[in-house]
């Protein structure tokens, strides 16, 4: 089954609005909308491409790794180039490099110091006169960006060295965020409604490449600093492990877990005893720098490509475990798509207990002939969800038979089908429970109820007790006290909730009723310009389209959504159990100067941010868009204005204002005659 056309238009459409404007926040550092718009935008594609897998694409703002692009930043030369480091993998390979770098030291043994090797981001750090003057990314090795006013918000990175050091000097280390604060962010973030960040690596880099530095600070990054590029006028000590003394004393945080070593099996007992630890740290590491300890020797040894040959990388083994697949389940998504999981004997990766993993559909699971009862390979590779690699072959018991995905829908027994094409089966039922599932969860999220979490409300549906948004409202103490593991006190709260989110603004209601198209910024300005459910229900697609930033699609889509019987019906229900059906006072517009009409502000104001502009606008009756329709009453322009929008108001015949007109009208609060 293909993503309906609709689907497949609004993602194109997000899509290159969210390009457009992500070129205009971390290229020109210049946004045309606010942060919450963006994040609203995102948000819907990020929900239409979870309904619509098959429309994700590696290009898509969704996938990318929250590295902006480069060109926000000056280019800085490193002084020495940043190498990298070749790797190994297990001991025999480390006892390779050994024994080569000994060939060519012409069979001397050396000493080596062990560091972590910590998962973050290599900067470069320069001090002139023992005072900060650039830092940069690694970027190529020889020329990275400088990020210098980011680096300065990182708490432990010195502005002034703690006493004397070549009058330039370079210092190379690993910024990083901590796991604990990783979980903090996340935290954060999913309180405020945002979506959790993917892994503390990618948090930091993306962090650390802020155009704007204050957001930088508001990550809790941190530096373990481990050595040197280029210095000048002066000495650096001549062994590593000095300097790593040195730096410290320097004023340098330098991670404590170094050793030095004399021999290679001392670097071995090394090996093993981190091996053991390292998921224990509140950091991330990916394994052991072993570095030769004499740095007046590294310049004989020289490099291979990038990789120096006086020092390897020992990676750590990658995330997997051998565990057995005890049953493979079946959930159905809002979109009816049937996604098997595989549920596993339990088994710790990577310091976490894994009991489930995905398998993605039919053909992924035969093509790695994964069978019930086999030893399986799972592998957890960061924050993300548990995948089964392979199957041990010698691990399978007697013949079980090959996963076959269940003819009929595990929720609601409905046809199953599989299109031609398509990697995913669909439940045909569009009144399948799963779908009506991930409905109800979302109502009861845009309505605030807080204490019914996504179990419950699979609770509820499960022993009958709510079978549309409106059973919310009739759920009764007694039922509720007699479910598992709700309590009196519990059951009480959560009827105090439902009964507080009666009260919603209207704006709220419209978003949760779940209309195609409407998200939460559409929902406000619906709920503004028509203030009661019934006026907004009773609105010709005319008359919605005459509403600033309601374009034809979604106005088609509110029209078609109120001539379905059955929503409504669910209103009518919605409305008979005390449900807010009216704009709250705040939702109504002020009257002023500018009631009536619509502002849609774009390019860069000189006189006062864009978000001030629009907070004015409000504040004098007017309503502020991000998107010329035909019911905006003024396009105004600043410097570099939108190109679609001029196009737009070309289009539509609005007349566009200067940035001195509307100041002028703004600081009047009044239209000029
Ligand atoms: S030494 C040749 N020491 O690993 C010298 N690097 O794969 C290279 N890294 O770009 C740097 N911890 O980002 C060194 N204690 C450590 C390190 C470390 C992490 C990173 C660094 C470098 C990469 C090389």
């Amino acid at each position: 089954m293909g993503a309906p056309e609709q689907a497949v238009e609004r993602v194109q459409q997000l899509r290159r609005e969210l390009d457009h404007h992500n070129y205009r926040y971390y290229v020109l550092d210049d946004p045309e909308i606010s942060d919450e718009a963006y994040d609203l935008r995102i948000r819907e594609l990020r929900a239409l491409e979870a309904q619509h897998p098959e429309l994700v694409t590696p290009d898509s703002p969704t996938q990318r790794v929250g590295a902006p692009p480069a060109e926000g930043f000056a280019e800085v030369t490193h002084g020495a180039p940043m190498f990298s480091l070749a790797n190994a993998f297990d001991e025999e390979e480390l006892q390779a490099w050994y024994d080569r770098a000994k060939r060519l030291l012409e069979g001397e043994d050396f000493s080596m110091v062990c560091e972590l090797k910590i998962d973050g981001l290599a900067v470069s750090l320069t001090y002139e006169e023992g005072v900060l003057a650039r830092g940069a990314t690694r970027g190529d090795g020889m020329v990275g960006e400088d990020v210098t006013t980011n680096l300065r918000t990182i708490r432990s990175i010195p502005l002034r060295m703690m006493g004397d050091a070549p009058p330039l000097l370079e210092v190379r280390g690993e910024v990083y965020l901590g796991k604990e604060a990783f979980r903090g962010l996340n935290a954060a973030r999913e309180a405020a409604g945002q979506p959790a960040y993917a892994n503390p690596r990618n948090t930091a880099a993306g962090s650390l490449r802020q155009i704007d530095p204050s957001m930088t600070a508001e990550r809790p990054l941190d530096i373990w600093v481990y050595g040197t590029g280029l210095a000048q006028g002066g000495d650096v000590p001549e062994t590593q492990w000095q300097t790593l003394q040195w730096l410290r004393g320097l004023g340098f945080k330098t991670n404590s877990h170094t050793r030095r070593c004399a021999t290679l099996p001392d670097v071995m007992d090394y090996l093993r005893e981190w091996l053991e630890r390292w998921e224990g740290l509140d950091y991330g590491t990916d394994g052991v720098v072993v570095k030769m300890d004499d740095r007046t020797r590294w310049d004989a040894l020289g490099a291979a490509g990038r990789e120096p040959r006086w020092a390897i990388a020992y990676k750590w083994p990658a995330h997997q475990a051998v565990t057995r697949l005890l049953e493979i389940g079946v959930n159905v998504g809002r979109t009816g798509k049937l996604n098997p999981y595989a549920v596993l004997e339990p088994v710790q990766v990577a310091g976490v207990t894994i009991q489930h993993a995905t398998l993605h559909n039919e053909d992924y699971i035969t093509g790695k002939d994964i069978r019930v009862g086999d030893q399986v390979v799972v592998e957890r590779a960061g924050e993300v969800i548990p995948q089964i690699v392979s199957v041990v072959p010698e691990g399978r018991t007697g013949d079980p038979p090959p996963f076959r995905m269940p003819e009929r829908c595990p929720v609601c027994e409905g046809h199953v089908v599989r299109e031609e094409g398509e990697s995913a089966h669909f439940c045909t039922n569009a009144s399948c429970g799963a779908q009506l599932y991930e409905r109800l969860v979302a109502f009861r999220g845009a309505m605030d109820m807080e204490g019914i979490g996504a179990q419950w409300v699979r609770v509820l549906l499960d022993r009958g007790l709510i079978r549309d948004a409106a059973d919310f409202f009739s759920l009764k103490k007694e039922d509720l006290v007699a479910l598992d593991r709700m309590g009196e006190t519990l059951a009480e709260k959560v009827l105090a909730n439902v009964e507080k989110s009666k009260g919603r603004p209207l704006s709220q209601l419209v978003y949760a009723l779940g209309i195609p198209h409407v998200g939460a910024e559409t929902a406000e300005l619906l709920a503004r310009r028509f203030l009661t459910m019934d006026a907004l229900m009773a609105a010709a697609e005319e008359d919605l389209t005459e509403v600033p930033g309601i374009g034809p699609k979604i106005a088609a889509s509110v029209a078609a959504f109120f001539r379905d019987e059955r929503n409504v019906q669910l209103i009518a229900r919605l409305r008979e159990a005390g449900v807010r059906m009216a704009a709250a006072a705040e939702e109504a517009p002020v009257a002023g100067a500018l009631t009536g009409l619509s502002f849609c502000v774009t390019g860069t104001l000189t006189d006062m941010p864009r978000s001030e502009a629009e907070a004015r606008i409000r504040e004098l009756g007017g309503t502020a868009t991000d998107s010329v329709t035909r019911g905006t009453s003024y396009l105004a322009t600043g410097e570099a204005p939108g190109a679609s929008k001029l196009r737009q108001a070309e289009r539509y015949g609005t007349p566009t204002l200067t940035e001195a007109q509307l100041l002028q009208i703004l600081e009047k609060g009044e239209l000029p005659v």
